[in-house]
């Protein structure tokens, strides 16, 4: 028996993450996973977190039940007016379904699957993705038989957004077609549309009946405000686009363990959603039965207490900012000290976790097998794994593999 199963390659992130940690190399860099480091290359458990589990902890109230199986409802619902905004007339008007998720790849499974079963498709199942994208969207899609196809993102010669070509795509696209959008701080690239960009494309989407597919990894990570980051998703709600929203707690709470997400579907009236609401419910039933309680409790008390709401805003502001310091610190050692040949204005506007650096496979595979800097091939680096100290040796072994 399973003689005939093929071996899988490993996972193109966790495994930067293995061989990092397996590395002796005293100078080893990980700028592979997408996870947040303070200025020590140390996991950061966010100080309002750290409040909210002193809290949970004391609260003899609390117990080991099951939580309903969409989740924890005053987490969904503030998760909800989180992203869509307090007073978004999705929510007033009761037409948003809300259910907790396994963290942002939970949502996407369960957006990707609710997609897969009531979507009506104009042809084959397909979902637009851009190129490139988080490489787990397309393992998603594929699972639930939904075909991914890819849309101009990208352009290499610019290292910026492809917006014609994007543009373009959307127009030649099968009316009905469901468009993969990342809501701010785009994975793997760092290039987000400007907003003026942002009206043209739901323009076009509206015009074509698209359906958008929003993933949202990174609020408050990509600006350190979290209405900013959350623009896109509300124009479009305002505009009447049909659409859902993937979100995640992973990386603007610290979260990565918790696998704390929420699936948002906004429908066309109330009566739309209850039936949504249904089908979501069988869907999660049974695939997790019941969301895992601990990450949920831990955001509720952040989102239902003004004054933890406000600590948190002070802690995604810590984060966001050490990431923009060490964009212009990388910046300022490229073009100032150390005079490397090219261009960086590239990581100075890229915005959120990642910066795509622009550099081909082969000089990843350097920086990787000469220098001990670990990053996935395509060029994407983790600014979050850049500090004070090993920002120079980075930008040197960086300035190496470009000349
Ligand atoms: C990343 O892209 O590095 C993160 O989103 C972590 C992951 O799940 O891949």
């Amino acid at each position: 028996l399973w003689q005939e199963v093929p071996l899988a390659p490993p996972d193109s992130i966790f495994k930067l993450t293995a061989a990092y940690k397996a590395d002796p190399f005293e100078k080893k860099v990980n700028l592979g996973v997408g996870a947040y480091r303070d200025d020590d290359n140390k996991p950061w458990v966010l100080p309002v977190v750290k409040k909210v589990t002193r809290i949970l902890l004391n609260d003899e109230t609390l117990d080991h039940e099951y939580l309903p199986i969409t989740g924890l409802p005053e987490y969904t619902a503030a998760a909800a007016k989180l992203i869509l905004g307090p007073s978004s007339i999705a929510l007033t008007e009761g037409r948003t379904v809300s259910v907790q998720t396994i963290s942002g790849t939970g949502a996407n499974h369960l957006g990707a699957l609710f997609l897969s079963r009531f979507y009506t498709w104009n042809g084959a199942p397909r979902i637009y993705l851009s190129n490139p994208t988080w490489a787990n969207h397309h393992a998603i899609f594929k699972n639930v038989g939904i075909e991914p196809v890819e849309y101009p993102y990208y352009d290499p010669k610019t290292i910026g957004l492809d917006f014609e070509g994007f543009i373009g795509s959307l127009r030649a696209a099968p009316e009905r077609s469901a468009f993969l959008l990342h809501a701010c701080a785009h994975n793997p690239t760092g290039v987000d549309p400007t907003e003026e960009q942002w009206k043209v494309i739901a323009q076009v989407i509206l015009e074509k009946k698209h359906y958008a597919f929003f993933d949202c990894a990174y609020q408050g990570f990509a600006s350190g405000d979290l209405d900013k980051d959350a623009w896109a998703v509300r124009y479009f709600v305002e505009l009447g686009v049909p659409l859902l929203v993937c979100q995640s707690f992973a990386k603007n709470a610290g979260l990565y363990g918790e696998r704390v997400g929420a699936l948002h579907v906004v429908s066309a009236n109330s009566e739309t959603a209850t039936r949504v609401k249904s089908q979501l419910s069988v869907l999660q039933r049974s695939e997790i039965s019941n969301p895992p309680s601990h990450g949920a409790r831990l955001v509720s008390l952040i989102l239902n207490d003004a004054g933890l709401f406000e600590e948190w805003k002070r802690d995604i502001r810590t984060m966001a900012e050490r990431i923009i310091a060490m964009r212009h610190e990388l910046h300022r050692l490229l073009t100032q000290e150390l005079k490397t040949p090219g261009n960086w204005d590239h990581i100075v506007n890229q915005i959120g976790m990642f910066s795509f650096t622009g550099i081909n496979p082969e000089q990843s595979k350097g920086l990787v097998e000469q220098a001990h800097i670990y990053l996935t091939a395509n060029g994407r680096i983790s600014m979050a794994g850049l500090n004070s100290h090993n920002i120079r040796y980075f930008a040197e072994n960086l300035d190496k593999v470009v000349r």
